[in-house]
């Protein structure tokens, strides 16, 4: 199941859409560096660990259009598929998604199509992360193209859960026994609990430095 461009002007289009969905990620990778060197320079802290971005491969797009009962093409992709472009924002804690959710919003020229929070709603799955599909201008010669990327915000400790999960699930083809799908849920509650002492942890650890500057 592949994705054939069938004449050389498909083929074009192919290519300036991979071209614009490229330019997307590295516009929104960019911007979260910015925001990223900000704060550091303001709050002497960094609250992104890391970024991960990657187009969605034709392969894939192909098996999402058939799955929502779409045709192949260009313009389907384009229109339905709002994760051909996907950047991963690891943080440390819970309280530098919503940081960075809120500072992405506040990007004038960003346009805010849809938000998950499956941080406080987390997936039967046990799943948490929290989503955001956003519209970003690239400015081409000629024009400028509003373009989708996936945003998902989640922790460190949450990205451990999702991609040991998303292990298992390929493993077993999606249909793991219920032991080990109840297993990953109580490893979920878990992390969510982790996640929530290291905030209170580091809450302490601020106030502590606070207190020793002024007594200084
Ligand atoms: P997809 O068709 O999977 O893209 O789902 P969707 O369009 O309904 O969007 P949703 O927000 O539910 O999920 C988008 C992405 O989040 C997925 O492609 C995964 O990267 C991630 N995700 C969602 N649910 C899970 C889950 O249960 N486990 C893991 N490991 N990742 C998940
Ligand atoms: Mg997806």
């Amino acid at each position: 199941m592949e994705f054939r461009p069938s004449s050389n002007s498909e083929i074009d289009s192919w290519k300036e859409v991979t071209l614009i969905y490229n330019s997307a990620l590295k516009e929104i990778e960019t911007r979260l560096e910015i925001l990223n060197d900000e704060f550091q320079h303001i709050h002497r802290y960094n609250p992104i660990e890391h970024i991960k971005s990657r187009l969605k491969s034709p392969e894939s797009i192909v098996k999402k259009l058939k799955r929502h009962g779409y045709e192949s093409t260009i313009e389907n992709m384009v229109n339905y598929i709002n994760d051909i472009a996907g950047v991963r924002i690891i943080c440390s804690f819970t309280s530098d998604i919503y940081q960075i959710a809120e500072m992405i919003s506040n990007q004038s020229d960003i346009k805010i199509l849809s938000v998950k929070d499956y941080i406080k709603n987390p997936k039967p799955s046990g799943y948490r992360s929290y989503h955001i599909i956003v519209s970003v201008p690239i400015f081409l010669s000629d024009r400028s193209a509003d373009t989708k990327v996936e945003i998902q915000i989640r922790t460190v400790a949450m990205d451990f859960w999702a991609s040991l999960e998303h292990k298992i699930n390929y493993k077993f083809e999606g249909n793991a026994p219920v032991f080990i799908k109840n297993e990953l849920i109580e490893c979920s509650k878990i992390i969510y609990e982790l996640d929530e002492r290291m905030l209170s942890l580091n809450e302490e650890v601020l106030k502590y430095n606070e207190t020793a500057e002024m007594q200084r």
